[in-house]
């Protein structure tokens, strides 16, 4: 079925819409796991907060996730050692143990299937890459290695190994974390003015205000529409197919995605730029008919991430014009560890306390590289493009995505359903003109 097997199989609890005019000192907005974690760390501090979501909590990305924990995010600790040098690297490497870290205290009180596992990033091809990031951990202090990786059905040139990370199920430690939180659904934000929210039904006045939206919602200032873009990729849920003990990520930008739970092992890929075409499940439905023969297919479901500039999400500050907002975004693949990592930075600047980690994540780092060339290219080619389904985001020509029978943007990302109706954000409502009949 067309659903992950996390919203198959946990009842997320739920909650009031906004009525009325409310007063906060800190508005979250955004119920995926970024939120509802600034929310926790809020409420544990004694911080008055207050978090809106638009539909219901963790209805987006963090209900498709692989839920991999791990600060093993691809081949980045060479990359960034190069690019952004040892202090920065190694904070990024320590803000991401201590969210693994953090994980596992509050799971222990929290029966969420958390798994220590070890995470590897494999190659099928280039050994070189896999040595020059083991060399990197051996700078960062890490003491782990490249190895063979016996649990995959095909031959590799290795896979460098990261020891004690973990797996879990999000969404009942979602479950659990969420039930005493200020949490209002249904409450979508229509206009967000200095120091004011308003839904259709209410309004609540902040001091300070955190953007957990996935896509950030103003276009104004900070440009994240051009810092990010949206990825979209695929996962299948497979029964009778080899258990694995390990987490495994391709190396290659087009690779794949193992990882067990209970009696499924998950096969993802086939990622792609949202508006761009792939080989969605057909293509991880023909690897597994290869390796798994015997499988069947339980669950298959789609994931899509914002992918900044460089390796690093931005975490911290809007923009300079913003100084009592905060954004959280660009987690690429890594939502679970960058996610808590936020909530951990965040939790400190919204009450003026200097956090040890933002550096590695600042929002307004420089953002002259390649992908910002690809992303202004890709804007005015669909901007100029003369289709007439156009996207009520920044007016970009949308792609008809036919294995989701969606209307997908490749700007930014926003996507919207046969009838209108708005899937995927920045775009902030549905398409109100009608779209071509498929
Ligand atoms: Fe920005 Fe479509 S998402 S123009």
């Amino acid at each position: 079925m067309m659903e992950s097997v996390w919203n198959g199989t946990v009842a997320l609890p739920h909650f009031e819409r906004l009525e009325g005019d409310r007063n906060t000192d800190v508005l979250i907005i955004g119920g995926g796991i970024t939120g509802i974690l600034c929310a926790y760390f809020l409420q544990e501090r004694g911080i008055d907060y207050l978090l809106l979501e638009g539909e219901e909590i963790c209805h987006g990305t963090t209900g498709n996730t692989t839920a991999k924990i791990t600060a093993q995010h691809g081949l980045i600790y060479a990359k960034l050692l190069k690019k952004a040098g040892l202090e920065r690297a190694k904070l990024y490497l320590e803000a991401n143990q201590r969210a693994v870290q953090k994980y596992a205290e509050l799971a222990a009180a929290i029966p969420c299937d958390f798994e220590e596992r070890n995470a590897y990033v494999y190659s099928l091809d280039n050994r070189k890459k896999l040595e020059q990031e083991a060399e990197a951990y051996r700078m960062l202090g890490l003491d782990d290695e490249i190895v063979e990786p016996i649990e995959l059905p095909f031959p590799t040139v290795g896979a460098v190994r990261m020891k004690k990370q973990a797996q879990f199920h999000p969404l009942k430690f979602i479950s659990q974390i969420a039930r005493t939180l200020k949490i209002y659904e249904h409450s979508f934000v229509t206009q967000l003015l200095p120091g004011k929210a308003l839904t259709e039904s209410g309004s609540v006045s902040y001091q300070k205000v955190i953007f957990a939206t996935h896509f950030p919602i103003d276009n104004k200032h900070g440009a994240y529409f051009l810092k990010l873009y949206q990825h979209r990729s695929y996962v299948i849920a497979l029964e009778q197919a080899a258990q694995i003990e390990g987490m495994y990520v391709d190396e290659a930008k087009k690779g794949m995605s193992f990882r067990s739970y209970d009696n499924l092992l998950f096969v993802g890929g086939a990622g792609h730029r949202t508006g761009k075409k792939s080989g969605n499940w057909q293509q991880l439905r023909g690897f597994a008919s290869k390796y798994y023969p015997d499988a069947i297919e339980r669950y298959h479901w789609a994931a899509q991430d914002c992918m900044p500039l460089d390796e690093a999400p931005y975490i911290g500050v809007y923009s300079k014009a913003m100084p009592d907002a905060y954004v959280a975004t660009g987690f690429r693949k890594w939502g679970m560890t960058s996610a808590m990592v936020a909530a951990m930075i965040l939790s400190d600047l919204v009450q003026g306390i200097e956090s040890p980690y933002a550096e590695a994540f600042y929002p307004a780092r420089n953002i002259f590289t390649k992908q910002l060339v690809c992303n202004g290219a890709e804007s005015v080619f669909n901007l100029l493009t003369p289709t007439v389904p156009r996207c009520p985001h920044l007016g970009c020509a949308l792609k008809w995505n036919p294995a989701e029978r969606s209307w997908d943007c490749p700007c930014h990302g926003s996507r919207f359903s046969e009838s209108g109706k708005l899937l995927d954000n920045p775009a902030n409502g549905d398409r109100t003109s009608k779209l071509p009949a498929r």
